[in-house]
């Protein structure tokens, strides 16, 4: 943390405050409210936390007024565009661009680590087949903590590395088998000698009665929404990683609340909800009655896959992602797709209306990843899934960074109380 010699003041009920201030290396500067509560004697409110940093980070920087990601420092359109997702995991958790030995000896143990425990296909077997896969995989990631005790000591450096490695590794592995299992196909092992990307894709897609080959432009785009879902600072996923691990609960737990929360169409849920949107409109002509809908403030109904939080301007992830989008849906030759044609006639409608452009309303990463994982072959339900693979490393990466932090303080945030003050109980039979 940066001291400026800026303060702020703040004046309560006639008494005046200074509060220190620290000045960040890109993002606004920041007020520091810690004792505000034991000088002053009040709280700050901030549901959803819009004007609160709640820690202290060096990982992912977001300018949202520019539509700039950086990792590490690292623009994401040329970390997309030039490197390729274990890198960036390397990057996100160690702080630097790895060496040749570096990310050989990282993607090495990476790919030893892909199988998981054999006992766990009894645990798949315990699902419902109809099981949404994120509902199973919140509960395998969550019963990670029973099979590998080994690594679950949260003080000792070396088990985090190891429980680091064994989730981005088992990640892949564990989506793949959750969609297996509800498709009601044979799980598939991972394969040591494919790449990340081409291992999930043989995972998901691979049956043993023929050969399956990987076709490597299906393998750079799944691999490039693997990079572009990697981390996105404090979002609500991360921060609900960052709370559970405030406890001292250990890493699987921890990444098992992280899923769950990413499964809600606000968030992770969006480019599922995205694409069931796109089917509901079903064609372009009815694209004015939901345009109509998603202005109306007595309608709860917003257009999926359009804005964002922190994105005030163009989603850069989703810049990337509809180049993406463009070259698989020309490698699989389903340009016409109904589909499509909905959700390209949509952006366009969308971008040139005055209240999305009022309100900053851009479509998000979500948008076109949807698109393109429905053009691979990927149910709507698997979506959510493949954007908590994608995510693991950033959470993993945020726990990490968190538990090393000397400042690390159980998270208890405060409240805004307008119940009952004491009143006494009363029996039964008088009320
Ligand atoms: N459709 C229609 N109106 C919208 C939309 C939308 N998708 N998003 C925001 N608005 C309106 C909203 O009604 C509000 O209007 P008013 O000022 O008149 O009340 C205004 O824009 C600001 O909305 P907000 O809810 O205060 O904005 P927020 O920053 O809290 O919400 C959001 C961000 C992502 C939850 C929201 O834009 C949304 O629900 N989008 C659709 C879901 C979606 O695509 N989510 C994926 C986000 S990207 C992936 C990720 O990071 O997880």
């Amino acid at each position: 943390m940066t001291n400026s010699n800026k303060t702020a003041t703040l004046i309560v009920n006639g008494e005046t405050y200074e509060l220190p201030m620290y000045t960040p290396t890109a993002g606004p500067d920041v007020i520091d409210i810690r004792k505000l509560y034991a000088q002053a004697g009040v709280f700050t409110y901030d549901p959803g936390f819009t004007s609160t940093a709640a820690c202290d980070s060096t990982i992912t920087f977001i300018d949202g007024e520019k539509g700039e990601l950086l990792h590490r420092g690292y623009p994401i359109d040329q970390l997309a565009g030039k490197s390729h997702y274990l890198e960036v995991c390397y990057l996100l958790l160690y702080g630097e661009l790895p060496t040749v030995d570096q990310l050989e000896d990282f993607e090495h143990r990476v790919t030893h680590h892909t199988m998981v425990h054999e006992q766990m296909m009894n645990f798949f077997r315990g699902f419902r087949r109809d099981a949404h896969p994120m509902a199973i995989i919140t509960g395998v990631i969550g019963a990670m903590s029973a099979f590998y005790h080994d690594s679950l000591d949260i003080t000792d450096e070396w088990q985090r590395e190891v429980a680091s490695i064994r989730m981005i590794a088992k990640m892949p592995t564990i989506v793949a088998m959750a969609f297996k299992y509800t498709v009601g196909q044979p799980f598939v092992y991972p394969r040591n000698d494919l790449d990340y990307a081409s291992n999930f894709l043989r995972m998901c897609f691979s049956v043993p009665c023929e050969e399956y080959e990987v076709n490597p432009i299906l393998s750079r785009a799944m691999d490039r929404i693997f990079t572009l879902h990697a981390d996105h600072e404090q979002n609500a996923s991360t921060s609900t990683v960052r709370l559970a691990s405030s406890s001292g609960a250990n890493p699987f737990a921890c990444i098992a609340a992280g899923v769950a929360c990413l499964w809600g169409p606000a968030h992770g849920g969006a480019n599922q909800a995205c694409l069931e949107m796109l089917r509901e409109i079903g064609t372009v002509d009815r694209i004015p009655e939901f345009i109509a809908r998603a202005k109306d403030r007595d309608d709860p109904f917003r257009l999926m896959g359009f804005g964002h939080r922190v994105y005030k301007n163009t989603d850069p992830r989703a810049t990337v992602l509809k180049q993406s989008a463009d070259e698989v849906l020309e490698l699989l030759g389903v340009e016409d797709n109904e589909l499509l044609k909905v959700a390209k006639a949509l952006e366009k409608v969308a971008l040139n209306d005055p209240y999305f452009i009022e309100k900053k309303l851009f479509p998000n990463v979500d948008f076109y990843s949807g698109i393109i994982l429905e053009a691979m072959g990927f149910p709507t339900s698997m979506f959510t899934p493949i954007f908590a693979l994608s995510r693991t490393v950033g959470w993993i990466s945020q726990w990490k960074e968190m538990i090393a932090d000397p400042q690390l303080k159980i998270g208890r945030p405060r409240q805004l109380y307008h119940g009952e003050t004491n009143r006494d109980y009363t029996d039964i039979e008088t009320r």
